[in-house]
């Protein structure tokens, strides 16, 4: 089976591990190892920012995000509903109230017209997500941030490469969330950062990642224990090292696809705009005649044919049971129509140039 995800490690990241075990430490109180601090440098250079915070999960980084922006009780965070379930998970998380809007039907982002719409007085902040590795479109929702005085968050966990007006994604945001789970561009097996040009929201993330605490002992205001140990930043600086090798080979099987697939009048393809380049985190299609059933099939088919083609995300969040019976149920058309057409296909770095061109081969056959 071609997985539809899978870690791209070879001696260098053992070797990484191995040094730390042998010297230590292995995690560090404050969770400011070297290992860690080294990590965070590099990484804020490759998001094109001042600041970022290493935290151990990309779910802890959208939670100290949303409680570092000063989101209080009952107040409430615009987000997507079409996303993986930590996006509003983290606002919960964090003591606030998540309000889904749709997406936008052709990049299935966050859609700046439905943000606006759904703000109400209680509205604190709006966390768009940059879905498969596709930006959100960030001008108009930074405009809307201003507007209204809202905390802009950006879930990047799917977004390592991925760039919008020439900058690295979520530059426009005040923070934004990565995640370093075993399945994403780059990985620590577990692991997550929080990168901001902020210098007030970076001293309050690296006290929410360790206790509330500046000093031992002494919480200056609620954290946790978000803190990522010193093996997972060593695993991180080799693979940030490999990152841009990594996201040109998922553009070029990205691309090998789309020249196979454009043969299909059934499909809807992802692209790319000279504003917006992709991380090609998924290589998601659509299948614009499909009902949910007909979709599925598809992906039965795919897997009995050794492609682990999936679904991402089969059920919107606000229709999950605990979502739908604590915030209620909403509307949301455009996000009900993607979650049944839309499938996703390998085009990792472990996928080589014969491989897809059997998917998409494949892919092109069954439809
Ligand atoms: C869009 C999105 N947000 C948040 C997360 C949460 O990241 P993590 O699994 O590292 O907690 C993930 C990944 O799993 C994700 O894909």
């Amino acid at each position: 089976m071609i997985p539809i995800n899978k870690p791209s490690t070879d001696e260098a990241e053992i070797q990484a591990v191995m040094e730390v075990m042998r010297k230590g430490p292995v995690t560090n109180a404050l969770g400011m190892g070297p290992k860690v601090l080294e990590f965070e440098k590099l990484f804020a250079e490759f998001a094109g920012v001042k600041h970022a915070v290493a935290v151990n999960t990309g779910t802890a980084a959208l939670q100290a995000a949303v409680m570092a922006a000063g989101v209080k009780r009952d107040e409430e965070v615009i987000v997507p509903s079409f996303t993986f379930v930590a996006t509003a998970e983290a606002v919960v998380l964090a003591g606030a109230k998540p309000v889904f809007a749709d997406i936008d039907p052709k990049t299935y982002t966050l859609s700046p017209e439905a943000v606006e719409k759904t703000i109400t007085k209680k509205t604190r902040a709006m966390l768009p997500v940059d879905l498969y590795g596709f930006s959100a479109d960030m001008k108009p929702l930074r405009e809307i941030a201003d507007k209204y005085g809202l905390a802009l968050i950006s879930d990047d966990a799917q977004a390592h490469g991925a760039t919008y007006a020439g900058k690295p994604a979520g530059k426009y945001a005040d923070s934004a969330c990565w995640s370093l789970y075993a399945s994403k561009n780059i990985m620590t097996g577990e692991g997550g950062v929080v990168t901001t040009d902020s210098d007030e929201l970076d001293d309050k993330l690296r006290m929410i990642r360790n206790h509330g605490e500046k000093i031992k002992y002494a919480s200056e205001m609620l954290g946790s224990n978000l803190r990522m140990p010193e093996l997972e930043a060593a695993i991180g600086i080799v693979q940030l090292k490999k990152l841009p090798g990594f996201v040109a080979k998922r553009r070029e099987n990205a691309e090998q696809l789309t020249k196979i697939l454009s043969e299909s009048k059934k499909l809807i393809l992802p692209y790319e705009t000279p504003e917006r380049k992709h991380s090609w985190y998924l290589y998601t299609a659509r299948q614009v005649d499909a009902t949910e059933a007909k979709r599925n099939k598809l992906l039965d088919d795919l897997k009995a044919k050794g492609i682990g083609a999936e679904a991402y995300y089969v059920h919107p969040i606000n229709t999950m049971p605990y979502y739908r019976s604590n915030f209620g149920a909403k509307l949301l058309p455009e996000t009900e129509k993607a979650a049944e057409q839309v499938f996703s296909l390998p085009v990792h770095p472990g996928v080589t140039k014969d491989e897809a061109a059997l998917i998409g081969e494949t892919v092109l056959g069954l439809l």
